[in-house]
Order: C-alpha cells, then structure tokens, then sequence
C-alpha cells in the first residue's frame, strides 16, 4: 500500500517565503504522477517535503497508511534519484549499487542478486567495476537508477534525472524509466512514482497524471490528454502544448438574433453552437480566446480572415507558421504543406472554431469547458 497523500500542505521557508500553498493531491499506488511547472515554482521544494529532506510547515502527509510529517527519510519506503546522479566516486558501480543495502545489514547473497537483477535490467552488467568517473552522464543516470531499484522501495521520487543529458539521450532513458515502472507492474510489485520535471514534453509522454504547478500552487490534476484538450485556466493551456496555444485578448459580444461571438479587433468570430449557452454572461466583458497551431489554417480561397505570413518554420512533414492578423501574434501548424509559403505574403485563414478555448481575462479561468 504505497499511495502518497498530500493534504493542504504548506511550506514557508525560514526566511518568510511562502513557497508552497494549500498543496492537496492524492496519488495513487502505482501511479506515474508528473509534477510540472516552470523554474521555481516549488517542484523540489513539495518532493523534498515527500522524502523527508524538507520539513513540512502545516498540512498531512501520508505515505500508505501512515501518517509520515515528522518520519525519518529512511522509514518512508522511499527512493529518490537526483539530477546530479549523487553517485560515490571512489566506489565501483557494484559498490554504489551495493552500498545503501550494505547499510541496511542485507544478507550478502540478497544484495548480490538485486545488483545483478538491477545491473541486467538496467542494462550496465559490463560497467559494474568502473568508477563514476570512467562513465558517461547517461550510464551514470542509470546507475543512479537502480541504486534507487535495489531498494525495493514503495515509492520512486525523481527530482529532473534527466537534466544533464542530451536530447537523445533524454528519450532513451524517458523510455527505460517508463519501461521500468509497467515492468514493476507486470511482476505484481507495482512502485508509485513521483517524478518532477520542468520540461512539458516529458511530463506528456511519461505521466499517468499530471500535476501543473505554478508559484507553489496547483494549477490542474488531469491525464496528459485532458490537461492539452481541457486545460483549466489559461497557465495550463499555454504550459502545455509545443508550440504554444495562440491567445488573443478580446470580447464576447451579442447580436440582435442572440448569437454570441468573439471580437478580435474589429472582426467578429462566431462561436459555435455547443459554446452559446455558458458565455450567455460574459457578454460584453473581456476574454481571452486561445487557439492551438493545428487549429488554424491557412486557405487556398480568398473567403477567410486576412493575415501576414511573417516567419515560416520548415520542419520537413510540418511547418510552423507565424502570422500577423492585425496586430495578434499568431502561430499555425501546416502538415504536409505541399507548396512553400514566403515570408510578408498575405494569406485568407481560418479558425477551427469547435475547438477553441475561452478564457477568463480575469481569473484566467477556461470558461468554455462544457460543465457536467
Ligand atoms: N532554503 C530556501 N529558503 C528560502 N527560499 C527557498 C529555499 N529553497 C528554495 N526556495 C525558494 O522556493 C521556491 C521554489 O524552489 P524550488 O522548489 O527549488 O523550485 P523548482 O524545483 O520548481 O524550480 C523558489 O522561489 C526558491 O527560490
Ligand atoms: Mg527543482
């Protein structure tokens, strides 16, 4: 029973700073949960505050059924694997793998088996009697790996483990570490993992569910899907998603037959149908209106809205294409474009309007998610 529980958790720092708020978050055991979210917003601070290496101001954690505020870091069936791989470096592969259950008095012949067990999966069975020295950053991650592995912890916590690597690299080890979590599964020993990056890519591709954070608060719990189709607010649309939601700041207006509409400068989009009945009262008040790259494209006919080509991106199968539609900044995604489009040309588009979000400009809160 490993599921990690966090109720209203607070943390002030000594100095005042209030750098975690009302965290509520209950992840499940077996879960792959991300947390995400720009430079300082208190990723490590909150999974500092889950190993034990931060006290915790106000609020409950528990981790299983216990009750874990004030435990020891070594009695939270934790292990946690930093991005600076904190091996030892005058000990061997072997040693480092050796050393956490060496202290914990493990029977030789267990902690033989788990290194080779780890080693194996892990793939660094040749490398056991090098130094960390005598590795590249990617071997020494995955050293740092199953030192975490052998354990045989409960819960997993990855503080950006793969930081330090290069692209490539980055995928490769993504993959393991997925791989490694379903393998745990699959054995009947499934490891709750807790994993903070601040790169949105990885939280989409490796998380179960994902926690965006921002300034210490949480900004929406969702699988990485809901978070891209019905992000909650306008921080989470723009955090997720490469390249970024297009926001355009406007109005929602009214015509005589009732139809509501957003009002861009001085055009005037239609909403669609499914979006009339909620917006009803925010007639007349200020939005913002956001719309994915893919979402808007550039017609062959002369029937849309007029726009700017002002930079194009050739990618190969895509192309980004950034646009001027009077005074908006505007970035679409063509796939398989067929003919090249130049830079200062002019160009009709059109806003795939069913999939458009409206945000609050206030609260920034997304006010055309459909309510159930
Ligand atoms: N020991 C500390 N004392 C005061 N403020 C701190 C301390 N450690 C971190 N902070 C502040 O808390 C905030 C969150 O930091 P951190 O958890 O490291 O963010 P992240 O991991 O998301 O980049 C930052 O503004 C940081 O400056
Ligand atoms: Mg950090």
């Amino acid at each position: 029973m490993a599921q990690v529980k966090l109720q209203n958790i607070n943390k002030v720092y000594k100095n005042g700073f209030h750098a975690v708020r009302d965290f509520c978050l209950d992840i499940k055991e077996g879960e792959f949960m991300v947390l995400v979210g720009p430079s300082g917003c208190a990723k490590s601070t909150t999974l500092r505050m889950i190993a034990g290496l931060e006290s915790i101001s106000s609020g409950e954690l528990h981790i299983g059924d216990k009750l874990c505020n004030d435990a020891a870091p070594k009695d939270r069936g934790i292990a946690m694997v930093f991005q600076n791989y904190a091996l030892y470096p005058h000990m061997t592969v072997r040693q480092n793998l050796a050393f956490g259950l060496e202290t914990r008095k493990k029977p030789k012949d267990v902690i033989e088996r788990r290194v080779n067990e780890a080693a194996e999966l892990l793939e660094i069975t040749d490398l056991l009697d090098r130094k960390p020295g005598q590795m590249s950053g990617g071997q020494c991650q995955r050293v740092a790996l199953g030192r975490a592995m052998v354990r045989k912890p409960e819960v997993f916590l990855f503080d950006e483990p793969l930081s330090n690597l290069d692209a490539k690299l980055r995928v490769s080890m993504r993959m393991r570490i997925s791989r490694l979590h379903e393998q745990l599964k699959a054995d009947g020993r499934p490891a709750t993992m807790v994993y903070v990056t601040h790169d949105q890519v990885e939280a989409m591709t490796m998380g179960d569910r994902i926690c965006v954070m921002n300034k210490g608060e949480i900004m929406q719990v969702d699988t990485p899907l809901n978070l891209y189709h019905k992000p909650a607010n306008r921080f989470v649309a723009e955090f997720i998603g490469s390249p970024n939601m297009n926001i355009m700041e406007g109005m929602l207006s009214q015509n005589d037959n009732g139809e509501l509409a957003v009002v861009l400068g001085k055009h005037r989009v239609a909403l669609p149908a499914s979006m009339q009945a909620g917006l009803v009262n925010y007639v007349g008040k200020p939005i913002a209106f956001g719309l994915r790259p893919e979402h808007i494209d550039i017609l062959d006919e002369q029937t849309g809205l007029d726009a700017t080509i002002t930079e194009v991106e050739e990618m190969g199968p895509e192309a980004f294409v950034h646009l001027n539609f009077h005074g908006y900044s505007l970035i679409c995604k063509r796939v398989n474009p067929e003919s090249p489009l130049r830079r200062n040309s002019e160009h009709q588009i059109s806003f795939n309007m069913d999939k458009c979000h409206i945000f609050d400009k206030e609260t920034g809160l997304n006010i055309s998610l459909p309510t159930c």
